[in-house]
């Protein structure tokens, strides 16, 4: 079925819902299997040479698995999209699939800690070289790109800034490059805040632990090709050239449209092992269903919850991307939808100790490092996340002893507000 002409509430309920199961299952049938019997073995050689479509063995593909790809591509309308194990596989198989050794990555300054110390530190023994903008601003990112540039990275919303940078600009200074633009979109909730692709990215990549599997109990990335990026322009030839490891097969010239998406896994998810267990793409499955819902609740609880305490007397400081002072507020107005999302940071009065017992007095707010979960999330970056951190560096991140990043989930508000005002008595602040 063409899910084109279906709204996004609809899509993310039946695409990938497999009609023709003979079982008559209204739910994607969990396949626990590692591998697959072939009818022969003139069609097994045929699955191998790429020359037919089918199941091989789990790392590569799984009917579960299939369906919720099926169901990602076809959220944000992209030519294919490729599930892998967590966020952070994602963008390793993105990245490994574009660059090389002795090439180098434009990237934001506004990254979630994670991807900061991928790309900081393992790709940089890899030899790939990241070079870090030094803002959002796309002539920061062009000044840094050369021949030798092979994509531009940046989070549509960054964790835990919320600062979301120009994106058709970035998508313009790419393109001018021959070079595509990788978005990561977690906090664009699987398109339903955010969709790249309207404003010129080339590639998704969206931490499905977050707001897509929306109940924290799954890990899990997914990576969408927008199938619009002209890989034949001499700088790509792992993907529109011979491949060494299909006998000198050109996924360009092959899988056309969607060579990008193949390419992460015939070679990315096969070579890396990526790939998420079945159970996990089922639980991201029945997570979709209600991916719209959980997060328009999510987003008007953070307005709420922004509201509350920016006129609190414990309070020193709100940083709310929907707040006219923050200073991404008129790009989230642009690119989000609601303008906002479902995160915020909050800068306490008081100091480290009372900040510490505030967070232990919470009863209903769970003390983590998740976003996007169904149970409403503080975390201290100060004792956690950062706490490896120089006092210099921490000031350079934003990060103040007394911060809080708070991601809202699906209770309702009024009791988180309350769990709130009474953790500012306990801790005394
Ligand atoms: C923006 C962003 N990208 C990537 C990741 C990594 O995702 P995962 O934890 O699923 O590996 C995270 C995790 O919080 C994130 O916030």
């Amino acid at each position: 079925m063409d899910y084109r002409n279906l709204r996004f509430e609809t899509r993310q309920i039946h695409a990938g819902l497999d009609k023709n199961d003979i079982t008559g299952s209204r739910g994607v049938a969990i396949h626990p299997t590692a591998a697959y019997r072939f009818k022969s073995c003139d069609y097994a050689a045929k699955l191998f040479e790429l020359s037919a479509p089918g199941n091989i063995y789990t790392r590569l593909q799984n009917p579960t698995t299939s369906a919720y790809e099926e169901r990602i591509a076809a959220l944000y309308g992209g030519v294919g999209a490729m599930a892998v194990s967590s966020g952070m596989a994602g963008i390793l198989v993105v990245t490994v699939s574009l660059a090389s050794a002795g090439e180098n990555i434009v990237v934001s300054p506004y990254l979630y800690g994670g991807t900061y110390n991928q790309f900081r530190h393992t790709l940089r023994r890899l030899g790939i070289e990241v070079r870090i903008a030094p803002s959002e601003k796309p002539e920061d990112f062009k000044a840094l790109v050369d021949e030798n540039t092979r994509f531009i990275f940046a989070e549509t919303m960054g964790n835990p800034t919320c600062a979301v940078p120009d994106l058709e600009g970035l998508a313009a200074v790419a393109h001018s490059n021959g070079i595509p633009f990788v978005a990561d979109n977690t906090f664009g909730a699987g398109g339903y805040l955010c969709n790249p692709f309207e404003w010129g990215a080339d590639i998704v990549v969206d931490s499905a632990t977050k707001w897509i599997n929306g109940h924290g109990n799954a890990m899990g990335g997914v990576i969408v090709d927008s199938g619009s990026f002209p890989w034949d322009n001499g700088l790509f030839p792992q993907i529109a050239g011979p491949s060494d490891g299909y006998h000198g097969l050109n996924l360009y010239d092959t899988f056309g449209e969607a060579a990008f998406i193949m390419k992460c896994r015939v070679d990315g998810q096969r070579d890396l092992g990526t790939c998420p267990s079945p159970f996990d793409s089922y639980l991201m499955l029945l997570g979709l269903e209600t991916l719209s819902l959980r997060v328009r609740h999510q987003v008007e609880a953070t307005r709420s919850l922004a509201i509350y305490l920016q006129d609190h007397p414990k309070v020193k400081r709100v940083s709310y991307v929907g707040f006219d002072t923050h200073p991404s507020h008129e790009n989230a107005k642009k690119y989000f939808r609601f303008g906002a999302s479902g995160v915020l940071n909050a800068e306490l009065a008081g100091d480290v100790s009372s900040t510490v017992k505030f967070v232990e007095a919470l009863r209903l707010v769970a003390n983590m490092t998740m976003i996007g979960d169904s149970i409403t999330v503080v975390t201290h970056p100060a004792s956690t996340t950062h706490k490896q951190l120089s006092e210099t560096d921490l000031a350079a991140a934003g990060v103040t002893p007394t911060l809080l990043r708070i991601s809202l989930g699906l209770e309702a508000v009024e009791d988180i507000i309350a769990d709130f005002e009474h953790a500012f008595v306990k801790a005394g602040i």
